[in-house]
């Protein structure tokens, strides 16, 4: 079977190898052998191949935070799952054919969810519900500011709020995707860039907005700090810019901004098995009715690695990139 190795860690396009493995075998008891369907390339993902990411195993490691399988094989003991079902894996390692891991990492997914969208269900869909969940105590008719907003977590936090009754400020960086954003349900979307404090107040025509959403860093997140209401909330999730938080010292000590870090492996941490179970269980119906999805811009055969991870970091590219390791999806 084929499998991603990292030969080292670097320029993400030059150091993804596809490679030729044993078979991962039969399921031992408690365990479960599923066929990986398709998985995304996230900028996480991107941050693990160059090193830069949290995690960073001996070498040669797979990378592979999120990935749709089709069960094969269970264990004796396993009840979970059973083979034929569709899978997300809460474990990593999944830039490959198949995997076997215990029955308890896999949740099944009902199978009308396209595989390209069910893909994309484990990591996004979650962060974007627990910013809006778990951060501030909002209310319909709220405002949230946001950067990337055209990135999948971005778009999601538009529909998710929307269906909550919150109103969004979309900040990304051109003008031509808000014909898009609107028609999912942005409120206001804006162009990021100085004075952004200013064109927001004016767009919710002064009304406070609670809570800044940012996955830029560096100066972008001083500007979506700038358009919170005194004593409201600015949560930090990503570094696109590669930066490290910036913040105005006056928005935190004169009006009372508070900031904090969102990873969702810590905001799940915090619920019990069924509680993360039901949160899934609720995103599944939301994307099997097409409540909320993700453009894909392009899908590759697993042997074009090197090019569907070159093709993750251009800008403006549209979509997420998958993989379909075991033929098209
Ligand atoms: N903390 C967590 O637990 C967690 C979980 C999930 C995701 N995330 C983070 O969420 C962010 C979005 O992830 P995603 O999968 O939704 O991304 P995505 O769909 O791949 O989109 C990436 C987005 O980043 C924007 N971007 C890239 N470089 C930028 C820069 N230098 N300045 C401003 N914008 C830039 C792109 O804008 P253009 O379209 O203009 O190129 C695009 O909107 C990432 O930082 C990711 O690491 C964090």
């Amino acid at each position: 079977m084929k499998r991603i190795d990292l030969s080292e860690y670097g320029v993400p396009e030059h150091v993804v190898h596809c490679v030729e493995v044993p078979d991962v075998g039969a399921p031992g008891p408690g365990e479960v052998v599923f066929d990986v369907l398709a998985f995304p390339i996230n900028p996480a993902d991107i941050g693990f191949c160059s090193g830069t990411y949290r995690l960073r195993p001996p070498l040669p490691a797979t990378p592979g935070a999120e990935c749709v399988g089709r069960v094969i094989a269970v264990g004796t003991g396993v009840v979970n799952v059973q083979p034929g079902d569709h899978v997300i894996n809460l474990q990593r390692e999944n830039w490959t054919q198949r995997r076997r891991v215990k029955g308890e990492d896999v949740i099944a997914i009902p199978k009308n969810i396209p595989i390209r969208q069910a893909a994309m269900l484990r990591i996004n869909p979650p962060t974007a519900q627990l910013l809006l969940s778990d951060v501030a105590p909002l209310q319909p008719g709220d405002w949230v500011v946001q950067n990337v907003a055209n990135s999948a977590v971005g778009r999601l936090i538009i529909r998710l709020g929307r269906a909550r009754g919150l109103r969004t400020v979309n900040v990304v960086r051109r003008e031509s995707l808000f014909a898009e954003l609107h028609a999912m349900g942005a409120d206001i979307c804006i162009v990021d860039g100085p004075d952004l404090a200013a064109r927001v107040a004016q767009a919710v025509g002064g009304a406070p907005v609670k809570l800044g959403i940012d996955a830029v860093c560096g100066e972008a997140l001083a500007r979506i700090a700038s358009c919170v209401a005194d004593g409201g909330a600015v949560v930090t999730y990503g570094a696109m810019s590669g930066g490290q938080p910036a913040i105005d010292r006056g928005d935190l000590m004169f009006r009372g901004i508070t900031l904090s870090g969102f990873m969702l492996g810590r905001f799940l941490g915090r619920r019990s098995l069924g509680e993360i179970q039901a949160i899934f269980a609720d995103l599944a119906v939301q994307m099997q009715d097409g409540k909320i999805d993700a453009p894909v811009a392009a899908v590759y055969p697993i042997e074009q690695i090197a090019e569907a991870v070159a093709h993750a970091q251009r800008e403006a590219k549209g979509g997420k990139i998958l993989v379909a390791p075991n033929g098209p999806v």
